[in-house]
């Protein structure tokens, strides 16, 4: 039978540590669905059709990933698209904290998935999206961080405030 993870998150935006991780996540399990989480009660920099738009340029011609978005309880999303697994990427012992409670407390509300933690790349291991938002609205630089795409729309959008 064929295993479909997801990978949840708020990718606001999505950065090249996240991408590393979609890729190393599409060469493991069958099919990948990457999955936006749309949180009303939040207000994103990036709208979801934004971020949508962005992850769907990151994941180009990976056949085995799609891109979706999901409100309410992950582990309701994860049964109602028949994945079985959930995929966090876990960058340093600092992750590890919150990822093991989100992960015992999914299993606690459904034992039909499994929580898979999975290495981006040491050369991301420091990177998070809400740096990558500091750095480029203080002038900085975030060539190679992220995908050009988004670095260019991060880059118009502070330059119009
Ligand atoms: O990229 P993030 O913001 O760390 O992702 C967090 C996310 C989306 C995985 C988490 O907030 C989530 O699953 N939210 C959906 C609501 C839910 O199921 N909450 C209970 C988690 S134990």
């Amino acid at each position: 039978m064929d295993t479909r993870a997801i990978y949840p998150g708020s990718f606001d935006p999505v950065t090249n540590g996240h991408i590393d991780l979609i890729h190393r996540s599409a060469a493991v399990f069958d099919t990948v669905v990457v999955a936006i989480l749309h949180n009303a009660g939040k207000t994103p920099f990036f709208s979801i059709e934004e971020r949508t738009e962005m992850l769907l340029e990151a994941i180009r011609g990976i056949k085995n990933v799609s891109v979706t978005s999901f409100e309410g309880l992950l582990v309701d999303f994860v049964e109602q698209i028949g994945a079985s697994v959930i995929i966090r990427g876990i960058r340093a012992v600092s992750d590890y904290e919150y990822e093991l409670q989100m992960a015992l407390m999914n299993r606690r509300l459904s034992n039909k998935v499994e929580t898979v933690f999975m290495l981006p790349a040491e050369s991301y291991s420091f990177l998070s999206s809400r740096l990558v938002k500091e750095i480029s609205q203080l002038g900085g630089s975030i060539h190679g961080l992220v995908p050009e795409d988004v670095e260019k729309r991060l880059s118009s959008r502070f330059r119009i405030k």
